[in-house]
């Protein structure tokens, strides 16, 4: 009956969340059979905190809205233990009012609206191109930053948390090569953990586990990992004091929060230098109008120091064309021209003018790698912190 329904709705255990989708304005009872079963599935699984997920709901009637306002009654009720979190948008403007006062009659419901807005550059970063862009840094990055790691105090049998995980590719390398005792890994993106999650089941790799989550409110317990990371996700969030906040929180004592962070205004190659100096200094420019900071680098360490870290420590992880794979760097520049002439301009309003200058720019910086007399240097600076004993 399900698929005939143009609504959709499934529980999923790994994420505490009962999903909705589609379309639902219900002429009768029957056709809310799938929701009252989810709820029982779902109820007689979950402990601690429940998602409602409705923010990719397109349509809702009155009736719609009643039936779950009543589930959400009942279980506020009959389940004190339990924290009911309903997820909306304002997609269906009437609704989030409705779900927000909902949240009003019961101490255990809250009701957050999410919009492509949860922070101003997501509309660019959750996104089906960025994957392209995550994988490719990440194969470039990870020889140079493994033995970093070590440096800034990672080792074997460690917990490991990785916040702002992206599609995952960290936690499955930091699992293979650190043998760590575990690795939970959070994001703020369904589409990134899919695909992170697909990836780890096909690895069959266990003691990586993926969780959806906001960075600026976990839901893992205080003092409870060893080393916790977070690379490249402080300069895309605006309000990156509130991720370290909670960086520092579910660190233990004596353990390290380690964040890494471009200096993309200092990326440069030659020849063409003047039209790669451009396009990076565009790209600094186009992030900054989504309340981004490409730059952020070099000011995480204060950040870290501010939030009570002690024994901070910088490093800079250089990567240019003489120290690492060219063929791997270009793939990275490849994936940034995409996602520059798709949704960054787009969202950033460029004329095709602006757009074709900083494509060019960037297939400059692709042959200044390429070149037998070029150079390109992307850096990438790394803060890591221990957690005083309390
Ligand atoms: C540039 S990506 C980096 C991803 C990954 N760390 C990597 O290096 O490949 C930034 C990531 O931060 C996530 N993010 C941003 N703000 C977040 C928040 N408040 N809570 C959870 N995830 C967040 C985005 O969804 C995205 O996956």
């Amino acid at each position: 009956m399900t698929e005939k329904l143009p609504y959709s709705v499934k529980f999923h255990p790994s994420d505490h969340a009962i999903v909705f989708a589609g379309s639902l304005r219900p002429s009768g009872k029957e056709e809310l059979d799938p929701i009252y079963s989810c709820f029982s599935e779902a109820l007689g699984e979950v402990s601690g905190v429940l998602y409602l997920n409705l923010k990719r709901l397109r349509q809702l009637n009155h009736t719609g809205f009643a039936h779950i306002a009543g589930l959400v009654r009942n279980v506020a009720t009959a389940r004190s233990d339990l924290k009911l979190k309903l997820i909306v948008s304002s997609v269906i403007p009437w609704a989030p009012p409705r779900f927000e006062h909902l949240a009003e009659l019961w101490p255990n419901v809250t009701a957050e609206k999410y919009d492509r807005a949860f922070y101003p550059g997501q509309r660019v970063i959750d996104q089906d191109d960025f994957i392209p862009v995550l994988k490719s840094q990440n194969q470039l990055l990870w020889s140079h930053e493994k033995e970093y790691l070590r440096i800034h105090g990672l080792q074997s049998g460690m917990r490991v948390a990785d916040v702002c995980c992206g599609t995952g590719e960290f936690a499955i390398l930091l699992r293979k090569a650190f043998d760590p005792e575990s690795v939970v890994a959070v994001d703020h993106s369904r589409r990134f953990l899919e695909y992170a999650t697909n990836v780890v089941d096909e690895f069959q790799l266990d003691r990586v586990e993926y969780r959806f989550g906001d960075a600026t409110h976990l839901l893992l317990l205080d003092d409870s990992f060893d080393f916790v990371t977070c690379r490249l996700s402080l300069e895309v969030f605006d309000r990156p004091e509130q991720i370290v906040r909670e960086l520092f929180r579910i660190c233990k004592p004596g353990g390290r929060v380690y964040v890494t962070n471009e200096l993309m205004s200092h990326a440069l190659g030659y020849p063409h230098e003047e039209s790669i100096e451009a396009a990076c200094h565009g790209l600094v420019g186009m992030f900054q109008q989504l309340g981004m900071d490409l730059d952020f680098g070099p000011k995480a360490a204060v950040y870290l120091k501010d939030e009570g870290l002690d024994d901070v420590r910088i490093d800079v992880i250089e990567i240019n064309n003489t120290n690492s794979d060219v063929e791997e760097f270009v793939q990275v520049i490849e994936s940034w021209i995409d996602v520059i002439s798709g949704e960054l301009a787009a969202a950033t309003n460029q004329s095709a003018q602006a757009v074709e200058k900083m494509r060019s720019g960037f297939e400059d910086f692709i042959g200044a790698m390429r070149h037998r007399r070029g150079f390109a240097g992307w850096p990438i600076y790394i803060a890591s912190g221990r957690k005083p004993d309390s």
